[in-house]
């Protein structure tokens, strides 16, 4: 059994820096192997921005009609990228393999109970033709907004697709949302149609998406005429006459062959609404070719794509990782595509382990509250499974702590496969800064150095670039990219107040706070609002996260700011331990201890001043940690915040130290 040292090694990180070479193994067979390549590509980028561009572009891109022009910036901040010419995304991601790959297995599916399916490259083309002509059966048309509520199952990128092979705009929102967030978004778009599911597998249980669409539908959103209905459980649901129609009624009438419709390289591919700090969640727009082209660069620079890889990537389609990163890029590429539908606990927590074994799975790409959860249930569960097909490990979504990445490093990628930490968001489309993973050493919780032709910075309160090193700031794209965000949808201000106004249009702001150390290599610190001010010292809490989990005794950590007469603000922070919650959720010897714990990792500006342990911490569906909530909490404020998206609802009275 693989142990972790992890007291000595997590020490050591922290005080050394260790940085880990790309394995041996790995760069004998990287397309991007040797220091001079890419270091090739970062002039081609630096020595002019668009030709680099453009050149990928026609490089990657089959197009319909060619581009004359490579970037307008005459209306800034909305920028258009090779805006005259014409092309498909769905011919980019299926036609174009007919040639020479039509045998080839486009997606191996598993179900969460254990059933399998494989479609090659030939029959997914063919059942995204089918699905794109009972769409326009449907009167749905170029343009027309539709919003997909789907189980991760191989029709949801079948959908995707064909909403991409007539010009339809999808919005996919993610399953795990409820009822009024589907209704306020197809609201939002004012959708012509739905495309679900009459349920999901889950956890073991059965995800009701109809009865969900039903209740959402009860009162309003009357743009909606058709409703699709994919039969995957058999579950009992209501039909509503006139409306709805089943996936395998729509598509008897339609033909197979479907001409992909040929749009303008800036026509919006889709919607996808995310959460800002304040307000509605905002329908985040992509365009077409230059959305395409960051996916297509990304996965060979990143993930070093390879034709004989069997790509994993274990986001569900209602996020921008699993459009980018499963509905288009690995297509793009003619690569082999792995889907699971279910949880990773199901039926216990060596379920991907298995999966990565049964399927040969080569690139595996998650995240580190997976990998955080994953990693409490044990070696054992891994250490069952045979992982030698891996040659590729990749993280997202937010920092991964050191602890955790030395885990997924020695424990699933037994030291041969290197890790890909990637910084990116629903509004770059793509990965941003990431490290090359033949070339780059890696540093466990760094995401290094942004990719060719990012043009990323840190800078202060006035936008001046912050040259020293560990000194935190803004993080910034100076230069506009192909793959970024067009606008918000129907609220164009909003767009550029969130993103630009900050320093007067000339910065994209992502909202993030960062630092460069001295070796170039970039640490995230967590977001704008996320950054605590302590005696006038700036703390990421993400930062006193990573010291906490560190820990032995530590699973996961969250730590918020409260506001303290003394010190400005105080560190608060809430602990869920590997062994059992204290009675009361209060232990004033393991408080202390867990205090001098972190003065030691960063520093005693860094202590919590309170600890507050519960079971588990408060997440929304998709995983990511309510601070906003915790905020609340840790000042005693009255909730006035919806906590009906939360995992958990009892837990908030051990925040509150009630229980
Ligand atoms: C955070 C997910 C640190 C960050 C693709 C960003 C990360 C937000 C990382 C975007 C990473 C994402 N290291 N932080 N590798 N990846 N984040 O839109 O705060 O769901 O701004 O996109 O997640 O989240 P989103």
């Amino acid at each position: 059994m693989t142990t972790i040292d992890t007291k000595n090694t997590i020490d050591s990180i922290l005080h050394e820096e260790r940085s880990f070479p790309p394995p041996s193994e790995f760069v004998k067979h990287a397309s991007i192997n040797s220091t001079q390549a890419l270091d090739a590509l970062y002039q081609s980028a630096s020595n002019n921005h668009e030709t680099f561009w453009a050149s990928l572009a026609r490089k990657e891109i089959d197009w319909h009609r060619d581009f004359n022009n490579t970037l307008d910036a005459s209306n800034a901040p909305h920028y258009r990228w090779f805006y005259d010419g014409t092309l498909n995304i769905s011919y980019n991601c299926l036609d174009r393999h007919l040639a020479d790959r039509a045998d080839k297995t486009a997606i191996i599916f598993e179900g969460e109970r254990g059933d399998v399916q494989r479609l090659s490259y030939q029959e997914l083309y063919h059942a995204v033709c089918r699905f794109a002509n009972a769409l326009k059966i449907h009167g749905i048309g170029c343009g027309d907004r539709v919003v997909l509520y789907m189980p991760m199952v191989p029709e949801a990128v079948i959908a995707m697709q064909a909403c991409a092979r007539i010009g339809a705009i999808h919005s996919v929102v993610f399953g795990g949302f409820s009822a009024a967030a589907l209704k306020s978004r197809i609201e939002d778009a004012a959708a012509k149609a739905v495309i679900t599911a009459d349920g999901g597998y889950r956890g073991g249980k059965i995800i009701a998406l109809k009865a969900a669409c039903d209740e959402a539908m009860a009162e309003g959103c009357a743009s909606v005429d058709t409703v699709f209905v994919l039969k995957r459980t058999g579950a009992d649901i209501a039909m509503k006459a006139g409306r709805d129609v089943y996936w395998h009624d729509a598509i008897k009438p339609a033909s197979d062959d479907c001409p992909p419709e040929w749009l303008n390289s800036e026509h919006p591919l889709f919607l996808l609404y995310t959460s800002g700090s304040t307000g509605a969640p905002k329908g985040i727009q992509h365009s077409s070719a230059g959305y395409l082209l960051g996916t297509i660069v990304t996965m060979k620079w990143v993930f070093d794509a390879q034709d004989s890889d069997i790509y994993w990537c274990t986001a569900d389609v209602g996020w921008i990782t699993g459009h980018s990163y499963v509905a288009y890029g690995p297509l793009a590429l003619g690569m082999t595509l792995f889907m699971y539908e279910g949880a990773p606990t199901v039926p216990d927590a060596g379920r991907f382990w298995k999966l990565c074994q049964d399927h040969n799975i080569t690139v595996f790409y998650t995240a580190p509250t997976a990998i955080r959860a994953l990693m409490k249930a044990g070696d054992n569960f891994p250490d069952a499974y045979d992982l030698s097909s891996l040659r590729l490990l990749g993280s997202v979504g937010e920092p991964i702590n050191p602890e955790a990445w030395l885990w997924y490093h020695r424990v699933i990628g037994k030291q041969r496969c290197p890790i890909v930490d990637t910084w990116w968001q629903t509004e770059t489309g793509a990965h941003v800064i990431a490290p090359i993973p033949g070339v780059i050493a890696t540093k466990p919780g760094s995401c290094t150095r942004p990719l060719p032709g990012m043009d990323v910075a840190v800078v202060d309160e006035k936008g001046n670039e912050i040259k020293q090193a560990n000194q935190g700031g803004y993080l910034v794209i100076k230069k506009p990219w192909p793959f970024m965000l067009r606008t918000i949808w129907g609220d164009d201000k909003r767009y550029c107040e969130t993103y630009w106004q900050r320093f007067n249009n000339k910065y994209y702001v992502a909202g993030d706070s960062a630092r460069r150390d001295e070796d170039g290599y970039y640490w995230i610190m967590g977001r704008i609002d996320d950054v605590l001010n302590v005696s006038g010292h700036r703390l990421g809490t993400m930062e006193i996260e990573s010291a906490l989990v560190a820990n032995d005794k530590v699973a996961e950590a969250a730590v918020v700011g409260r506001p303290d007469a003394l010190t400005g603000e105080a560190i608060f922070a809430y602990v869920v331990l590997k062994g059992e919650r204290p009675a009361g959720g209060i232990d004033k010897a393991l408080t202390t201890e867990l205090q001098q714990w972190v003065s030691k990792q960063i520093g005693p500006i860094a202590k919590p001043k309170e600890i507050r342990y519960a079971d588990n911490l408060p997440k929304t569906r998709s995983g990511k940690i309510m601070r906003r909530l915790l905020r609340a909490i840790a000042s005693g404020e009255t909730i006035t915040q919806d906590t009906s998206t939360l995992e958990n609802e009892a837990i908030l009275e051990q925040l509150q130290g009630k229980q």
